[in-house]
């Protein structure tokens, strides 16, 4: 009866919205037709009708207002349940998914782990992990509600600070530094070395914890559990540009800016800046420029977006894969188009959304950047096709427990056994340059 009613809603809302287009259509051709309008106040997209419901058997959305909507929500619900609004989730467990760093060299995983799912029909055990260094330096409670609330795919895990559980925790993370508990290490123990700055950021390790790692987790790539600052995803993986709907060099009358506080980074940006401000406006805003406006006034960040074209999202130092907010937030989610320095331009490319960014190792140095520059001032085409990447896609949520919970799961079914011999020379050993990298004569993976 319920369901027959909310059947009769439905058709009755189908014809409602329907009906204006018919009405429309039958008045355009009844009626005499209007004067001609001018081809400039006929935008093409005026005139073409809205589209019309498509048939939903299944759909549980709530009553929505429009079409336009209704088309909308059901496409995102479409997603996968880590975007925004995502609803689809992993139905099938794949033994060989692309989970760790020899399935896939080269490549983050981040997408697999979150898509891995256990067999619905066994009865798996929990994993517990052991946070070495305490609930609240990571910010999450104890037992599974993590898991749960996260609806993790896999959430057969459950956390725990408390030290009496080193001897039969199934995992331990360590974050920053190595203090090994007093017990013996069970024998399939897997010991996560877990580090959220780079090398020049983190204290060595001592010379008996070198080769008593497992796994890693850092922003680093070829981490076993990659760790990055903001991670993008597009929505369609083959659509990666979409027309403007805006001019991003409309009204701008600045050039570079950049807001920076600490002046003695590893990198010398400093210095590439002032002489990059030798052939274009540069404004340093902070302990180091004679520009004044605190980052966190909003009317800053208004100004950045309303008046510069430019951005130095320069990291403090260049590292491998070293990508931070500096240019995923200061950058990319502003209307200013980021200058680069920090990782390798490959690794920006691997990292960023396509074309949204110009990396300054992409020429020889600051006068022919500056030159470039001045060309995309010029020329408001090429300047707005760096902006094209946006709404394709969205840095994602890469839930970091939910995909440890999934890769402990994994690595006992595959009775797989790893360990780093030298986490410190993994970490440290041609990471980072305090200079160019083509000025190390960089080829990748040189050693
Ligand atoms: C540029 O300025 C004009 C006039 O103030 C305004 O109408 C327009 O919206 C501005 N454009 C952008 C992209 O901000
Ligand atoms: C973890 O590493 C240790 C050596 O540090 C090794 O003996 C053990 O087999 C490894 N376990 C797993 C599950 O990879």
């Amino acid at each position: 009866m319920r369901v027959r009613a909310v059947r009769a809603l439905r058709a009755l809302r189908r014809v409602a919205l329907v009906l204006p287009l018919v009405l429309t259509a039958l008045a355009l051709l009844l009626l005499p037709r209007p004067p001609a309008m001018t081809p400039a106040a006929r935008s093409p997209a005026a005139t073409a009708p809205p589209p019309l419901p498509r048939e939903e058997p299944h759909n549980q959305n709530e009553v929505l207002e429009s079409t336009e909507e209704l088309i909308e929500g059901d496409e995102i619900g479409r997603r996968p349940w880590y975007m925004r609004g995502g609803e689809q989730r992993p139905r099938h467990h794949d033994p060989n998914a692309a989970l760790f760093p020899e399935d896939a060299p080269g490549e983050d995983r981040i997408v697999e782990q979150l898509t891995y799912t256990l067999p619905k029909d066994e009865d798996v055990p929990i994993k517990k992990i052991l946070l070495a260094n305490g609930l609240s330096s990571w910010g999450v409670p104890g037992g599974r509600t993590e898991f749960i609330r996260n609806k993790c795919p896999v959430d057969r895990c459950s956390l725990t600070a408390d030290a009496r559980d080193a001897a039969t925790a199934d995992a331990i993370l360590y974050r920053d530094h190595h203090t090994p508990f007093n017990v013996k290490r069970p024998p399939n123990q897997i010991w996560i070395l877990y580090y959220l700055e780079c090398p020049y950021h983190t204290a060595s390790l001592r010379s008996s914890s070198l080769d008593v790692f497992n796994w890693t987790a850092t922003y680093r790539r070829d981490s076993d559990i990659v760790a990055p600052y903001e991670h993008w995803v597009y929505h369609d993986p083959v659509v990666t540009e979409k027309d403007l709907d805006r001019n991003y060099a409309a009204n701008k009358t600045r050039k570079v800016a950049w807001f920076v506080s600490n002046c003695h980074a590893r990198n010398r940006r400093l210095q590439y800046a002032r002489n990059l401000g030798k052939f274009i406006q540069v404004d340093i805003y902070g302990a180091c420029g004679s520009h004044h406006c605190p980052r966190t006034d909003p009317h800053c960040v208004e100004m950045l977006d309303r008046d510069y074209k430019f951005y130095l999202a320069f990291e403090n130092s260049n590292c491998r894969d070293y990508i931070t907010e500096k240019f995923f937030v200061n950058g990319l989610q502003h209307s200013v188009l980021p200058i680069v320095m920090g990782a390798r331009s490959d690794e920006y490319a691997a990292a960023a959304p396509h074309n949204s960014y110009v990396h300054v190792e992409e020429f020889a140095g600051p006068e022919e950047l500056a030159a470039y520059l001045h060309r995309l001032d010029k020329d408001d085409n090429l300047y707005n096709s760096y902006f094209k990447w946006k709404g394709t896609g969205e840095f994602i949520n890469t839930y970091f427990f939910c995909r440890v919970c999934a890769m402990v799961h994994a690595n006992e079914r595959r009775q797989r056994t790893a360990h780093y011999s030298d986490v410190q020379a993994w970490w440290r050993g041609n990471a980072c340059t305090r200079d160019e990298w083509r000025a190390t004569g960089d080829t990748r993976d040189n050693g």
